[in-house]
């Protein structure tokens, strides 16, 4: 027979699940996801409560990092973490508690080339625009790819299917001509700009303030920051 023991202590929307004997514990905080959506381990059952709900979650999943409780229907949903693929709680799913971590975000993964390394997630479906793919990484704690050195920009390149348009998170949206990375607002520095950023296209420049790759070009066009387009987001390195 197994025991197992948990304690909840309740602090406004945040909680820590212990569970002695599993030697795990959690903590959960209750957010409201706009443009990701947590990654659904299995469908719903019900759970007595929201407690029960995450302690099964835990004891029955090494890779639960939240999980969604509708407290009327007391239905319970499993989740491996934020994704910009998923969909953000329905009403029926109730509301999603969430435990922030490293593998709390399992789309996301170290890439290296040399030694740069870079905790990154690329995304093809559904294509965005930039604002809404900076909104989508930000759902994940993230920004869009930043390739502020060749090792990056190459590392970027080998990581996107060429069949289509992937976006960074570089634009002169702000001041036109002045390219800035998405994460530091700083400009991108000269030399770098000549080897991966394809300019004097005759285009109108006024609208067209987004960096992208594309699929027969070695270096970044600029587009409308209104395009659809793949992304990638990108997080600190963590382990
Ligand atoms: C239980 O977890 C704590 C902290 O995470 C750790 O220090 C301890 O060694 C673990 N105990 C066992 C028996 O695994
Ligand atoms: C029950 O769920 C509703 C709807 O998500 C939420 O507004 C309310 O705060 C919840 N009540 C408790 C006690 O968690
Ligand atoms: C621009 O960036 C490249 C690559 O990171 C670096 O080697 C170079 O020294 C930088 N140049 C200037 C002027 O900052
Ligand atoms: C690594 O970066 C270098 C530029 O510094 C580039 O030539 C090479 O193709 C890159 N390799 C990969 C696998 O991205
Ligand atoms: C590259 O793509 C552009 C736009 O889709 C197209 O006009 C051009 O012909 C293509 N060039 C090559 C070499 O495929
Ligand atoms: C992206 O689409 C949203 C609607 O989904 C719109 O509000 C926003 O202005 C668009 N962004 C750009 C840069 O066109």
């Amino acid at each position: 027979m197994i025991f197992i023991f948990h304690t909840v202590v309740l602090t406004l929307s945040t909680w820590m699940e212990s569970i002695e004997g599993a030697n795990m514990s959690m903590k959960f905080t209750k957010i409201a996801p706009q443009h990701c959506g947590p990654r659904r381990l299995t469908s719903a059952w019900v759970a007595r409560s929201r407690s029960l709900c995450a302690t099964s979650c835990l004891v029955r999943f090494p890779n639960c990092h939240g999980f969604m409780y509708n407290n009327v229907t007391k239905l319970c949903t499993p989740s491996s973490g934020l994704s910009a693929e998923q969909l953000r709680p329905s009403l029926d799913e109730g509301d999603l508690y969430f435990s922030d971590s490293c593998q709390s975000y399992p789309d996301f993964s170290i890439k290296s080339n040399l030694s740069t390394h870079v905790n990154v997630a690329y995304y093809n479906s559904p294509l965005l625009n930039y604002t809404n793919a900076r909104a989508a990484c930000e759902c994940m704690n993230s920004h869009q790819y930043v390739a502020d050195s060749l090792e990056k920009y190459w590392l970027m390149y080998s990581l996107v299917s060429v069949q289509f348009r992937v976006q960074a998170g570089l634009n002169d949206m702000a001041v036109e001509g002045q390219f800035v990375w998405e994460d530091s607002g700083q400009e991108i520095n000269s030399t770098l700009k000549d080897a991966i950023l394809k300019l004097g296209q005759p285009a109108d420049w006024v609208s067209e303030d987004c960096a992208y790759l594309h699929p027969n070009q070695t270096k970044f066009m600029v587009g409308l920051c209104s395009g659809a387009r793949a992304y990638l987001c990108e997080k600190p390195v963590c382990y």
